[in-house]
């Protein structure tokens, strides 16, 4: 006989629906506002209870807002223009305001902690996965829009320089949170079949 001193799992309907119906909004149809501080508070904490081979928090998050997301875009532009000299000048401003587009954006970080015979890297990258997904379920159930973004600039060393991203770490994500401005395109999702096989 099952043991039911403690609490069993329960069926959550409302879950279910927010797992079956959250879509992300597009960062180019965000404004704000985003989240209050209280908020904010409130999605780090959640976004960071996720899966955690050996508790290591293999992962970092910086949260750009205000005048820092003005800063990241100069440093965007600049480097932009640098590459192609010939731009067209509504590209370089394009550039300029990527993180102005949602009020809050969080850069999410892989940051592997090395430990023989420890966690492989591959796990504590897995984690940082985790960690993006919770971020914008909790912003989303909160009722933000949130999208996770990498681009160009997660892959190129002088914005991850100008980022702030140390030796070793990767960046997992740019979570952009705010207020949509038009409704998210429903998008095609896999056919089970075509992923899902029974041994
Ligand atoms: C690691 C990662 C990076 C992504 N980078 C981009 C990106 O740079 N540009 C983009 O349009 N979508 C990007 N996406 C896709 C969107 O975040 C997302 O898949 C899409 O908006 C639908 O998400 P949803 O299932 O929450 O609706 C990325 C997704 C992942 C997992």
């Amino acid at each position: 006989m099952t043991d039911k001193t403690f609490p069993l799992p329960t069926r959550n309907d409302a879950v279910l629906d927010f797992l079956k119906n959250r879509r992300s909004n597009k960062s180019k149809a965000m404004s704000g506002p985003g989240p209050s501080d209280e908020q904010l508070q409130q999605i780090l904490q959640l976004g960071t209870r996720v899966p955690d081979h050996r508790k290591l928090s293999p992962w970092r998050i910086v949260v750009f807002r205000g005048e820092a997301r003005e800063r990241i875009g100069a440093q965007l532009a600049k480097t932009y223009a640098s590459d192609y000299p010939d731009h067209p000048k509504d590209r370089v401003a394009f550039e300029a305001a990527r993180f102005l587009r949602a009020p809050v954006v969080l850069m999410v970080l892989s940051s592997p902690v090395e430990c023989l015979r420890g966690t492989p890297v591959w796990e504590q990258e897995l984690s940082v996965g985790a960690v993006c997904m919770k971020l914008l379920m909790a912003a989303q159930a909160i009722g933000y829009g949130a999208q996770w973004l990498t681009e160009w600039y997660a892959h190129d060393d002088r914005m991850r320089a100008a980022l702030g991203v140390n030796e070793g770490e990767r960046i997992a994500g740019f979570i952009h949170l705010g207020t949509p401005t038009e409704p998210s395109m429903p998008r095609p999702r896999p056919d089970l079949s075509s992923v899902v096989s029974y041994a």
